[in-house]
């Protein structure tokens, strides 16, 4: 289905822009991904990276009206689906950025996400696209810095190959903690599915996931229940 540009009003209360010369040359004007910058307040903040038509986390701010979310992509044409979306759900909490997520680094706020989601991220299949992928050991960085104590990261893919890159990388870096005993999850199964997601399933794709917390004593997200599993040290068996 297509879908037409918001118009200018819809366009200004859900869509923000950022070219790849403003997050090189202007970052200091732009706003940091942050409540107050972003929403003026002061309510938890959650992120999804490369969101697509935005069904996830157009659902995620539906259920919880007291926090706010927001959707980067690079490709206009999923936000204006998504920001459709938004619109006709009229909800107040959501705003979408059309960027490279890789140059927004710089706008990441510390300890300012209570939650970031990295869904279906695209594994960049030819061996050339690889290092295009957003997880690597530079995302896990400047996640742990955002992320507040006590807020998650979540990660879901179909992609084997990607997958088992992700759990290298996390069971090297011990500043996380799985929220399940298990070392990785299969399935997924949330309210409402992401056009990935449905898409994949369809074609009879295994899922894989985990989902890693940010340890803290004092946790500043009830929400947030800490986990018990820990990294482990040696590659993960499947779970079966
Ligand atoms: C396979 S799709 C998954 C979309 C959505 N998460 C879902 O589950 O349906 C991957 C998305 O990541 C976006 N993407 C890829 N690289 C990106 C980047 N560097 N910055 C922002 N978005 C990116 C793509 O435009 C695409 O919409």
């Amino acid at each position: 289905m297509k879908v037409r540009p918001p118009d200018p009003e819809t366009a200004r209360r859900y869509l923000l822009r950022f070219t790849g010369w403003q997050l090189y040359h202007e970052t200091e004007r732009l706003p940091g991904l942050s409540s107050p910058e972003l929403f003026g307040n002061e309510r938890p903040l959650e992120l999804d990276v490369g969101c697509g038509t935005g069904e996830y986390i157009c659902h995620l701010a539906q259920s919880d009206p007291q926090a706010n979310f927001v959707g980067v992509d690079l490709h206009l044409k999923s936000l204006h689906k998504a920001v459709k979306r938004a619109a006709e759900a009229g909800l107040g909490n959501i705003k979408f950025i059309c960027a490279d997520f890789r140059q927004m680094y710089p706008l990441l706020r510390p300890a300012s996400l209570r939650a970031v989601y990295l869904h279906f991220p695209d594994p960049g299949i030819k061996p050339r696209y690889r290092k295009r992928r957003l997880f690597n050991e530079r995302f896990l960085e400047e996640m742990h810095r955002a992320v507040a104590p006590g807020g998650k990261l979540s990660l879901v893919t179909d992609d084997e190959d990607y997958f088992r890159q992700m759990l290298e990388l996390i069971e090297r870096d011990r500043r996380w903690r799985r929220t399940h005993e298990e070392p990785y999850l299969t399935g997924f199964n949330p309210p409402v599915k992401s056009r990935f997601q449905r898409m994949w399933e369809r074609r009879g794709r295994t899922i894989y996931r985990f989902e890693l917390v940010r340890p803290s004593k004092d946790s500043i997200f009830s929400r947030t229940q800490p986990g018990m599993g820990t990294a482990r040290p040696s590659s993960a068996e499947k779970e079966t």
